[in-house]
């Protein structure tokens, strides 16, 4: 066995600059020139890039057991404490056997009807001709599609004071995984002081949020929470219900909301696509006839989805540490190595995608995938994600009503560059053009 072979051959640190300043570059050529995995030769620990499907099922899948998630997720749990995405070993599996049944797709059905009407009453308040910057109209539409689903209530200032801590909660995550060096907590910067202040407020919106639900029995009210307190003490588990209610926040929201963002910026570009998709809702019919759960069916509209989040996956890359020494095909990974399994590379691996750059929703017609891990949208192994069911039924919802509404045309060029850390964020404004359909 022997060891990765390491890319560039630099100097580390001049690695590490070309690293940050493009990371999804350095990968792609790294890739390209010595396949995977390979070594990215940084300075700030042992990295490996993983672009092979088989080895990105090994480490995520059949062989998960000798990893744990990266040392970043130290940062993410000073939001989200010890919740289903920043929890490890046994802890993580009984609380991911508890949950799992709640976004079962016939849990999940209860919530639809109001996410339905979330972005319809948003369609309504947008004009015909209307300019849209994405990346802020799709991270308020999420976040209140998101709040509605896990903590319906109907005080607004419960609603708009989460609002504000989710977004800087992961302002805050991201921004303490960029910095070389992190102060404690306990020095009173200005934002660690933010910082703190937003973790005792949620805390107690969550806690009041929770009251007020025990108060009226609560029953009848259709979301996250109330499914979590049929299975855990209101009293006695209440760190876990806040630490779980926050984690599907933040792991729901970005996501979600980048996700719409890339899809109907490739849709203005891609006006033959738009009327296709046109003619499948089209023939939906009106809002009451309509089944939700036949959503998932709608073929076209699926394609889109899967498509958009192929050429740009919210979530680009997943990172674990080895426990101990393993093997991947001809090479030895040492304990402590943190594999990058990028999905964004494997999502434009040519060996596995005809035309890797083009968007073509024809692809997904009839799935016929070389390898099952090749695509990874919402990871792989016993960690993937929780929420995906719900994430589609959203997309497809809100995609529906776009489509029927509007036509869409681009303000913004059609390559735009990312700002990846840990989604992949676009590094300019995409804004699109809104016009009614008659
Ligand atoms: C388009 C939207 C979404 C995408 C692309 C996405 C992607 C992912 C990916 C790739 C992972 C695996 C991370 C890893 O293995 O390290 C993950 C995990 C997770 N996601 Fe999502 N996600 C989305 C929406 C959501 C939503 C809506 C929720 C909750 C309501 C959610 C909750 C979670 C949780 C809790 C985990 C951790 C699961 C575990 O470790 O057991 N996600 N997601």
């Amino acid at each position: 066995m022997k060891p990765p072979k390491a890319f560039p051959e630099n100097s580390k640190f001049q690695n590490l600059k070309k690293f940050q300043a493009s990371p999804i570059l350095y990968m792609k050529e790294a890739a390209r020139t010595y396949g995977s995995p390979v070594d990215l030769n940084l300075p700030i620990g042992k990295f490996a890039l993983i672009s092979d499907p088989e080895q990105a099922q090994h480490v995520l899948a059949s062989n998960h057991e000798n990893y744990t998630k990266s040392n970043g997720y130290k940062q993410v749990a000073l939001v989200l404490g010890n919740g289903l995405l920043t929890s490890e070993g046994e802890e993580w599996h009984r609380n991911r056997k508890m949950l799992q049944p709640s976004f079962h797709k016939n849990e999940l059905r209860k919530l639809l009807p109001a996410v339905w009407e979330t972005g319809s009453q948003y369609l309504s308040t947008l004009a015909d001709n209307q300019a849209l910057r994405l990346d802020t109209e799709m991270n308020g539409l999420t976040l209140t599609i998101l709040l509605n689903s896990l903590i319906h209530s109907s005080d607004e200032e419960i609603l708009s004071k989460m609002s504000g801590h989710v977004n800087f909660g992961q302002e805050f995550i991201v921004n303490r995984i960029r910095s070389p060096f992190k102060w404690p907590l306990w020095i009173p910067t200005k934002n660690h002081r933010h910082y703190h202040a937003m973790m005792t407020d949620s805390n107690d919106l969550i806690q009041r949020t929770i009251e007020e639900r025990t108060s009226i029995g609560g029953k009848d009210i259709e979301d996250l929470l109330s499914v979590l307190l049929t299975k855990l003490d209101a009293k006695k588990d209440f760190i876990q219900i806040r630490d779980e209610i926050l984690t599907f926040l933040v792991a729901g929201h970005e996501t979600s909301s980048l996700g719409m963002t890339w899809m109907l910026h490739l849709l203005a570009h891609h006006p033959e696509i738009q009327n296709r998709l046109f003619e499948e809702v089209n023939e939906l019919g009106d809002y009451e006839s309509l089944d939700l759960m036949n959503f998932a069916n709608l073929k076209y509209t699926g394609q889109v989805i899967k498509e958009s989040m192929r050429l740009y996956p919210p979530i680009w890359n997943v990172v674990r540490k080895a426990k101990a020494q393993d093997r991947l095909g001809e090479f030895e990974i040492e304990e402590g190595y943190q594999l990058m399994n990028s999905i964004y590379e494997l999502h434009h691996h040519p060996d596995y995608w005809e035309n890797p750059a083009l968007f073509d929703p024809d692809r997904f017609e009839t799935y016929n995938f070389k390898h099952k891990f090749q695509y990874l949208p919402f990871g792989g192994g016993p960690r993937f994600c929780i929420g995906n069911n719900f994430a589609l039924f959203e997309m497809t919802i809100l995609l529906v009503q776009f489509v029927r509404t509007f036509k869409l045309k681009p303000l913004s060029p059609k390559e735009i560059g990312f700002n990846p850390l840990l989604t992949l964020r676009p590094n300019q404004l995409v804004n699109i053009q809104l016009t009614k359909r008659t």
